[in-house]
């Protein structure tokens, strides 16, 4: 239907006939002529419709409202002195049109196209209408920019797009799993998959040696900024690899893809030990686009005078006492800040946030006067502090301390202008323990997934096995991870032995994994990137639902079709389910 696109016409088309498509932007009605900004995916260009050109033309004009679809044919000439509009691409010219033909009328709009200050629900109800902008159009084609340039980055390297099944069963990312009533079994069920984990691994056995797929993975849990209930993983698995060598794919795979969109980073990345990060930067994804590290001093508080420092320097294995130096934060952190500060990490099971201020001769705040000279002294070498820096203690329990530090870190460096928006700095975090122990808990978990090969399976401790396992992390978020697998039978066995899984739970659970072990399955490894979470970062949004065309609520819901929604009673009978009545506390 048409010749062009609104925007990428110029003045090098003036004189030129052509035909555009699109929508009304917006209408004027300057004493006889009309001026209609048409917009189609390129961006806009102004139609002028004067009855001295065309009366036909100018008619239909008058009927024209926003976001009438509009199919308009016509010259294109260059503005006169003083008309154009530097605020539009195509601001030296317009078009005059000599034939107008609305394609389709539009009811007023429940609101303005682009405006993002209207409540989030009305947008996702008529997501359509939230996507009809430029941003959003260019969100996307980014995306899909993204999306080939890893697509041919793997085909180039041999790896082969295999799709998996969604109807499948079960697969072990630790999530709740979404589960599908099956209408020929009564009582059983399909689950979705929560990746494609175990099939890749399959594939593997199967001797197709490098394999991927952008693979949609569901998983029931509490949803964030950064997760939806569904999203998409680019799933990578490789045979006959070495840790180091699946890690080079994923840092070429980064890198392809943001050379696609026109930005350049530079593998290899950094690495960091799971300890380090924990204890240095209180997360296992740290984000370092800031330095800010968190400081042992726990030993220096051995005899202090500060009770609550005391008892916990008693006990160095399970506690900690960590320091955090802010430069200049003795003016950069009113004492407002250091308020709200203390309540935020309250929030996070932190008793008290002690702070200092270093003077030129001195330290000063509320625990000063239970320090001694000596205990001062080292906390100013320990943290190399200069006057007018602000130091901050958290003391407790080693988990909660390393998490609300880690926290506290992070918020500091906002507030103190500390992040710079334009960096990407990657970081692999290897040697992860291999398990989960969580205090007072029985139960054993696996860190990544049981499948994931541990380093030192021999070790006395379970608690110092570390697993062949890798996470990459961008600017503070988990972008994706992986490991070397498990690909002999008795190590997997010694693994679900620990995990406490018995041999019949095994089977039931994992049976068609743990018989491909037993029928030649090689050396194997992969990953798994986050793809939405990508791109949340590649177009600086803090929130993944702008960068998925149909998302979810922080709820789960789909506002557009109004999905979960309650099915024909007929179906359900089909399916053999009974819906019980939920008890008042359970009604959301
Ligand atoms: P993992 O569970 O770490 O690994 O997932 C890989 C990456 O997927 C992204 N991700 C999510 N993105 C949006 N919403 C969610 N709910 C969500 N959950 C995960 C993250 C994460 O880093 N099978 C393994 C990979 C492997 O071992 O090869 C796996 O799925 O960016
Ligand atoms: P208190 O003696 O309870 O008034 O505490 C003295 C100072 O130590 C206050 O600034 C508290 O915020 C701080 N504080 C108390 N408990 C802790 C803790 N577990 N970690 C860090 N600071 C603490």
């Amino acid at each position: 239907m048409r010749t062009d696109y609104c925007a990428n016409l110029s003045e090098k088309d003036v004189g030129k006939e052509v035909v555009l498509c699109g929508w009304a932007n917006s209408y004027r009605d300057h004493g006889g002529v009309i001026f209609i900004d048409l917009r189609d995916k390129s961006g806009i260009v102004q139609l002028v419709c004067d009855p001295a050109d065309s009366q036909k033309a100018h008619k239909v004009a008058t009927r024209v409202r926003d976001e009438y679809v509009l199919i308009a044919k016509g010259k294109v000439r260059k503005r006169g002195e003083g008309l154009e509009n530097p605020k539009l691409k195509t601001g030296t010219i317009e078009v005059v049109v000599d034939e107008l033909i609305i394609e389709n009328e539009s009811e007023p709009l429940p609101f303005l196209i682009g405006d993002t200050s209207v409540n989030e629900e009305i947008r996702l109800k008529y997501r359509y209408l939230d996507l009809r902008t430029k941003e959003a159009f260019e969100t996307f084609e980014l995306r899909s920019k993204a999306a080939i340039a890893a697509r041919n980055f793997l085909d180039e390297h041999g790896f082969l797009e295999v799709e998996t099944p969604i109807l499948t069963k079960s697969t072990p990312e630790g999530a709740r799993d979404y589960l599908v009533p099956s209408r020929l079994y009564p009582g059983e069920f399909y689950a979705l998959p929560q990746s494609p984990q175990l099939f890749k691994q399959l594939l593997m056995v199967a001797g197709f040696d490098r394999y991927f797929q952008i693979a949609k993975c569901f998983r029931d849990e509490d949803l964030r900024a950064d997760r939806q209930p569904e999203f998409t993983q680019i799933d990578v698995e490789m045979s006959f690899c070495t840790e180091d060598e699946v890690m080079e794919i994923a840092e070429g795979l980064i890198a392809s893809i943001f050379k696609a969109v026109g930005i350049e980073v530079k593998p290899p990345f950094k690495r960091m030990p799971y300890k380090e990060a924990m204890e240095k930067y209180g997360s296992d994804k740290p984000d370092l686009r800031y330095d800010l590290p968190l400081t042992d001093v726990i030993d220096i508080f051995e005899d202090t005078e500060l009770k609550v420092f005391r008892d916990i320097a008693q006990y160095k294995k399970l506690n900690r006492i960590k320091a955090l130096k802010v430069p200049g934060g003795a003016l950069g952190l009113s004492r407002k800040d250091i308020d709200h500060l203390t309540d935020f990490v309250a929030k996070f099971g932190a008793k008290g946030l002690a702070w200092v201020k270093v003077k030129e001769d001195d330290l000063q705040g509320p625990i000063v006067k239970f320090l001694s000279d000596k205990e001062k002294k080292a906390i100013i070498e320990r943290t190399k502090a200069e006057p007018g820096d602000l130091i901050f203690f958290g003391a407790g329990s080693k988990k909660v301390v390393l998490d609300y530090m880690g926290r506290l870190r992070q918020e500091v460096a906002k507030k103190m202008g500390l992040i710079d928006h334009d960096r990407y700095e990657f970081v692999w975090i290897v040697d992860f323990p291999m398990f989960e122990i969580e205090e007072g808990e029985v139960k054993i978990k696996a860190l990544h997934h049981p499948f994931t090969k541990p380093k030192n399976i021999d070790t006395e401790d379970i608690e110092e096995m570390t697993s062949e396992a890798y996470d990459i992390v961008l600017n503070g978020v988990e972008l994706g991870g992986g490991s070397i697998r498990i690909h002999k039978p008795e190590m997997q066995k010694k693994i679900f032995e620990i995990l406490g899984i018995g041999d019949e739970e095994a089977k039931e659970k994992f049976g068609f994994l743990l018989d491909a072990l037993k029928f030649g399955a090689p050396p194997h490894g992969g990953f798994a990137i986050g793809f939405d979470r990508l791109i949340m970062l590649l177009t600086k949004r803090d929130n993944i639902r702008d960068v998925i065309a149909f998302p979810k609520t922080q709820k789960a819901q789909c506002l557009l079709t109004q999905a979960p929604s309650p099915v024909d009673p007929e179906q359900l009978k089909e399916l053999h389910i009974r819906i019980r009545e939920p008890k008042k506390h359970e009604a959301q």
